[in-house]
């Protein structure tokens, strides 16, 4: 039956230009490049410039989304963007990007569900591009988590970097199987009986601060490699795509280990993983489009490729989605 598809029309991404490296930080706090390379894969991570909000490096990702999929602002009429590091608590960060860029016919809002606010906020403009309510989305993904990171808690600030990634969407008519080009379906859920492993200390109605980011690491890294599991399994269930179909594994990028550990569940060989992880550290809900630009440019996503993503974080929220791209 024929059915809309948010098609993939281009994507984009931003590093802020400072590099951090483990080495420099086992200056700051009592850790080793040894130790985060074997627990994470992580060797370096880029940190934004004083002046540098997540809003900047977001409106550099969406230009070069634009510029990629050759669609001018004022053609987009609606922004997504996934943050947990908005420039201030409201407006929403993506009404900046929104004037930055020029959208100026498009709404525009923000969603907040951390490192898996990218699959969420696919997942909401996929919903809206398929209901007619919108014809061209950009979903973006930014944070600046450096600046809600304790710099002296060494389990969590070695973890994670700064930077942003976009993509374009057009809904454009399927055939609706699992051939069409697009989002083919999108799978979320959130368990808050778990808000207290992985969250921020303060907040505009709590503490009135921003707060710091506090992880019990163990725990969540337990929850993440049988949630993953499960929401990738239920993602390829529901498209009829199985393991063996699938051209690019692109997931969350947290921690080497689990991402190697989700590969191997599916029996997805290495070479189909996008792995930026050692490269970015953990940027949230910029990892997936961040992973996703890169593939593209060194040509390994191409037209017409199946492509799953996965990611989990505070919430607990997860969920993962297979587009044809
Ligand atoms: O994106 C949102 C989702 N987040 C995740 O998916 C993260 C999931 N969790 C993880 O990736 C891992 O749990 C971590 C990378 C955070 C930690 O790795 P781990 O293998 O679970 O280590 P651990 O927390 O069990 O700590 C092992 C040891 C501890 O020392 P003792 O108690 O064994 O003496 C820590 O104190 O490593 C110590 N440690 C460190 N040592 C050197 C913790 N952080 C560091 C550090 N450098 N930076």
């Amino acid at each position: 039956m024929k059915t809309r598809r948010s098609v993939v029309m281009g994507c984009g991404s931003y590093l802020p230009q400072k590099i951090v490296t483990n080495e420099e930080l086992s200056e700051r706090v009592d850790t080793t490049d040894a130790w985060i390379v074997a627990r994470t894969g992580i060797h370096e991570r880029r940190i934004a410039a004083e002046g540098q909000f997540t809003s900047h490096l977001a409106t550099e990702a969406a230009n070069r989304a634009l510029a990629a999929a050759g669609i001018a602002a004022e053609d987009i009429d609606l922004i997504v963007l996934a943050t947990a590091t908005p420039d201030s608590t409201f407006p929403a960060s993506a009404t900046r990007v929104q004037a930055a860029i020029g959208a100026h016919s498009a709404f525009a809002f923000d969603v907040q569900a951390v490192c898996a606010g990218f699959v969420y906020a696919l997942n909401v403009a996929d919903n809206f591009l398929r209901l007619g309510q919108a014809e061209r989305a950009l979903v973006i993904g930014a944070e600046t988590f450096s600046r809600i990171l304790d710099w002296e808690d060494r389990g969590t600030c070695v973890l994670f970097g700064d930077g942003a990634g976009a993509v374009v969407l057009e809904s454009q008519e399927g055939a609706g199987g699992n051939t069409d080009r697009g989002v083919l379906s999108c799978h979320l859920h959130s368990d808050g009986r778990f808000y207290d492993l992985l969250y921020v200390d303060g907040g505009p109605s709590s503490t009135q601060t921003a707060g710091h980011l506090k992880m019990s690491g163990q725990e969540v890294f337990k929850h993440a490699v049988s949630k993953l599991a499960s929401v990738l399994e239920e993602a390829l269930e529901a498209t009829g795509i199985g393991p063996e179909d699938v051209d690019w594994f692109v997931p969350h990028q947290a921690n080497r280990r689990i991402i190697e550990a989700m590969a191997r569940k599916l029996g997805i060989t290495g070479e189909k993983v996008i792995l930026t992880v050692g490269r970015h550290a953990n940027t949230s809900a910029a990892s997936i489009p961040l992973a996703l630009d890169e593939a593209v440019i060194d040509r390994r996503i191409k037209r017409g490729d199946i492509v799953l993503l996965e990611a989990i974080g505070g919430g607990l929220s997860w969920g993962a989605a297979v587009i044809r791209w």
